[in-house]
């Protein structure tokens, strides 16, 4: 029998595991790959979170995270840290996903090795080098490495082949949060108890209109998070309307929500929540308000409409398709949309189709099948 392949996947933070256990479980199901799983722990809770419910056990485990840190100190920790495991496993591919420090660093260290590196979510692009920063800048590098790109869509194949990426080279494979979704709402479905915890939020704002929020980049630091919380502050005075928002660790977050937010009678500031339970908020949220990548792609799937609180997008299907609509930081433009959302049914209509341009949740499945056709 041939050795199987040894794929190193590289991943830090919540968002990357979400989009990759689905990949690292069809990996490991697969006799012809040997999958070695590398966390460099750029996130450690939320990480954390997402490992115990995918039951993944890394095989290595950098634990980079120092508590508000900066992106040269991390990349360089990254890049020599990852070295020495592709070093010590010596793989024959590498994988990535998405847009982080983790994954830019991960592709490169690989590279410097001469070794293929598979993009996972390859070709986002917003054309805006500050908005998303630094991950706009991230994937092209990525992109200018990698061996297999993996696009959700076939706007992100375009962005590729527009950039003379060679086409046999590019797939179409949808988004594996779509994987994701699908399998934690099958696994709550068999085990309700582990979307269970939100009950007491649940009975405590009986009756009202929930606006689920999350918020975390970079760019909305300062002035974009202070119009957020001022934002949230006044949709809170509606009577009929409650917000949920857990709150990312970054303190740079934590820090205005919890001066501007605390003690308000219809906010729920929370901790982050684990997969399951944000996928319970997900269906139990009228709108969702948010900065986050991943939001934007889970919520047109479950017909919520999504308020993207960014001035670009690098997801530009579900504003296509009417069921995200960027809103930027300004507290005004904010409430004005949420109100028009909660006062007027039509509008409301019109976005909460459910419309899920990402994928069909079989992406994992393609990406292992022309991982196995690239491996011959
Ligand atoms: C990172 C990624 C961003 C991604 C986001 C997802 C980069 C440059 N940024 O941004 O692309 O969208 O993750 O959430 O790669 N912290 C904890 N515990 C955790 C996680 C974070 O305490 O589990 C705190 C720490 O103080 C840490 C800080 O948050 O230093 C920032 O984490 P970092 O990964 O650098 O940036 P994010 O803003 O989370
Ligand atoms: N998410 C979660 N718990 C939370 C908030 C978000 O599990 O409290 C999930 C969400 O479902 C999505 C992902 O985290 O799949 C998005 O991560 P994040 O917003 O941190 O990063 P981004 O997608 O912007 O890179």
């Amino acid at each position: 029998m041939t050795k199987p392949c040894r794929i190193l996947v590289v991943f830090g933070t919540r968002p990357e595991a979400i989009k990759l256990f689905p990949v690292v479980h069809a990996l490991k199901a697969d006799p012809r790959f040997e999958c070695v799983v590398c966390v460099s722990a750029q996130h450690r809770q939320m990480l954390d979170q997402v490992l115990e419910i995918a039951g993944i056990v890394p095989d290595h485990d950098l634990d980079v995270m120092q508590p508000d840190q900066t992106l040269d100190a991390l990349t360089a920790n990254l890049l020599t840290g990852l070295g020495k495991v592709m070093d010590a496993v010596q793989p024959d591919r590498v994988m990535v996903q998405g847009d982080t420090a983790t994954a830019m660093s991960g592709a490169l260290a690989a590279y410097y090795r001469k070794l293929p590196v598979d993009h996972v979510e390859a070709g986002l692009r917003s054309y805006n080098i500050l908005h998303p920063w630094p991950e706009e800048v991230n994937r092209k590098i990525i992109g200018a490495m990698a061996s297999l790109h993996f696009a959700p869509t076939e706007t992100a194949q375009g962005a590729l082949l527009k950039e003379n990426v060679d086409p046999s080279r590019v797939h179409v494979t949808g988004n594996t949060v779509i994987d994701a979704l699908h399998w934690v709402t099958a696994k709550i479905e068999r085990e309700p108890h582990l979307a269970a915890g939100l009950a007491t939020l649940e009975a405590r704002f009986a009756g009202k209109r929930i606006v689920g929020v999350t918020s975390h980049r970079r760019e909305n630091f300062g002035e974009g998070m202070e119009g957020i919380a001022a934002a949230i502050r006044q949709i809170a005075q509606r009577p009929d309307t409650a917000v949920i928002f857990p709150v990312h660790l970054n303190p740079n977050v934590r820090k205005v929500m919890n001066e501007r937010l605390t003690g308000l009678d219809n906010v729920a500031l929370i901790e982050p929540l684990d997969y399951p339970h944000f996928a319970r908020l997900l269906a139990i949220a009228e709108i969702m308000l948010t900065d986050s990548g991943g939001v934007q792609e889970e919520a047109p799937a479950l017909g919520k409409p999504v308020l993207v609180m960014r001035e670009t997008t690098e997801r530009p299907e579900g504003v296509a398709a009417g069921t995200a609509k960027l809103v930027g930081t300004d507290a005004a433009r904010i409430v004005t949309e949420i109100s028009i959302l909660l006062d007027d049914t039509n509008s409301y209509e019109s976005m909460a189709r459910a419309h899920n341009p990402f994928g069909d949740g079989h992406a994992s499945r393609r990406i292992v099948e022309l991982l196995a056709h690239e491996i011959g």
